[in-house]
């Protein structure tokens, strides 16, 4: 059996600019989705999240639509390697789907990572990249495969789409709290919109794209100098293009806004927008910012940030 592990995603700096060929800076999340996998008569998949125990799937082209990623994923292999044996996949782990905290990119990287290792096809990290942002492509229609990356490379990232760039930033730990809306928000139509307002407005968006791009390139040295008051300057400003890209929302700003009044040095959605996750980083007083997040409808989510990219045994 060979089981493997990918973690989650916060993204920290310059979503929605990262789309259009821009610097965004991301972390990988404790949170680790598992994949196992062995090989057996028939193709067949379990899934703990969504609750499917032994879906066969039949010739991979009846897929059913909670399971997209996961068949995509292995009919993409299987194409591309040529593979004729069976194989039987169980998924689970603690990176849930509800957070908006990348378990779509980390499941593509555990299946594609998995049948590589069952079946020993070498599939160096780069190689893994390209095809796992294929997949992801695939499935979505859009995304800079920022989550890809994360999913494989973890740590912290400054990454360009399509993977032009994959650094690591030199940073252990980063101290963030972060707060989720409790609204589930679905990516692709939200970076559909930008789109849309984009062929409206090029010129108004570029200036915002670039404004975003030097934020996050400059965050990404004050992060590995650990100067936290400047990094949470650089959200403010962050999350002032985030509102005047039209993708923050009044549960976001009241959560911003409360973790701004008790002290935060600063604070952003993080991710699509809309719904799904803000992030702080707190100055002393790291309880007084979670209260408030708290206080304004918000749930604080304990997560370790700056973990381990994929892992397989
Ligand atoms: C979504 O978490 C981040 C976006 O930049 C989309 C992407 O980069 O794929 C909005």
């Amino acid at each position: 059996m060979v089981s493997v592990s990918a973690p989650g995603k916060l993204m920290l700096f310059g979503e929605h600019a990262v789309v259009y060929g821009k610097h965004c800076i991301v972390t990988a999340v404790d949170k680790r989705l598992i994949a196992n996998l062995q090989r057996s008569k028939d193709i067949s998949i379990n899934s703990m999240d969504y609750k499917i125990r032994n879906y066969v799937l039949d010739k991979l082209d009846k897929l059913p639509s909670e399971l997209k990623f996961v068949s995509s994923s292995i009919r993409y292999f299987y194409d591309k390697y040529r593979i004729k044996g069976g194989v039987s996949i169980a998924t689970g782990g603690t990176l849930k789907s509800s957070y908006g905290l990348g378990s779509s990119s980390a499941i593509i990287v555990c299946i594609i990572k998995g049948l590589a290792k069952l079946f020993r096809v070498p599939l160096p990290n780069r190689t893994l990249f390209d095809v796992s942002y294929k997949i992801n492509r695939l499935v979505q229609g859009a995304g800079s495969g920022f989550d890809v990356a994360s999913a494989i490379y973890g740590k912290t990232l400054n990454y360009v789409a399509g993977g032009k760039v994959i650094q690591k930033v030199k940073v252990k730990d980063l101290p963030l709290v972060i707060g989720y809306t409790g609204i589930k928000a679905h990516t692709p139509t939200i970076v559909k919109e930008v789109a849309n307002r984009y062929r409206e407005n090029p010129e108004y968006h570029d200036d915002i794209f670039d404004d975003i791009d030097k934020i996050s390139l400059k965050a990404k040295d004050e992060i590995e100098h650990k100067k936290w008051r400047k990094v949470g300057s650089l959200m403010d400003k962050n999350q002032e293009l985030l509102r005047k890209l039209g993708v923050s929302s009044f549960k976001l700003e009241e959560m911003v806004n409360a973790a701004k009044d008790a002290g935060a040095y600063g604070a952003k959605l993080s991710g699509a927008g809309v719904g799904d996750c803000m992030i702080a980083i707190p100055d002393g007083s790291v309880e007084a910012v979670k209260d408030a997040i708290k206080e304004a409808g918000g749930q604080v989510i304990s997560i370790k940030v700056n973990a381990d990219g994929v892992k397989a045994n």
